[in-house]
């Protein structure tokens, strides 16, 4: 699975869109997650505006190394880690993936295209694959 440059400057210029509005896209994200899978919810113990701050500035490093992925690998090994701490587990990462991508789509409206769908899908395949071979397997 590999990104095009096309597809990492699409995601990243999008992502500039949503930072402005983080505070609300987090709050977006835990809403729809939480939907998605209500069984969720108990694995998350801190104050929720806080984790959003965490999920987005994380999501921020992803989403710039995307350009080096040498680098950002064991970023997102490390968070595989904690991750199993957490309690998460390999099948959490699809309502998860699920609830970014209609996030993306709330927070940036028709900016949101089937193309920038499609990278986007792609950026979550490959930080969510990323971190379950490290972890989850
Ligand atoms: C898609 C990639 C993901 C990213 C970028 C991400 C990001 C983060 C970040 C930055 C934190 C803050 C703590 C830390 O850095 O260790 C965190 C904590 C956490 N994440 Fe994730 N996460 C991801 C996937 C998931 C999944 C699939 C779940 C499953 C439900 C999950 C559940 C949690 C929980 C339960 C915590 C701890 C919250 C607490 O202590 O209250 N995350 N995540």
């Amino acid at each position: 699975m590999s990104l095009t440059a096309h597809q990492i400057r699409i995601v990243q210029e999008s992502f500039t869109k949503v930072e402005p509005i983080a505070e609300k896209a987090a709050d977006i994200f835990y809403t729809t997650l939480f939907e998605y899978d209500p069984t969720l919810r108990p694995l998350f113990k801190a104050n929720l505006k806080d984790q959003g701050k965490k999920l987005m500035s994380t999501l921020k490093v992803a989403v710039n190394g995307l350009n080096d992925l040498d680098k950002l690998v064991p970023v997102l090994q490390g968070l595989a880690e904690r991750h199993v701490k957490y309690g998460v587990k390999a099948k959490d990462f699809t309502p998860v993936g699920n609830a970014l991508l209609h996030t993306l789509k709330t927070g940036l409206g028709p900016a949101f295209t089937p193309e920038l769908r499609e990278a986007w899908v792609t950026v979550i395949h490959i930080v969510a694959n990323t971190m379950k071979a490290h972890s989850f397997s």
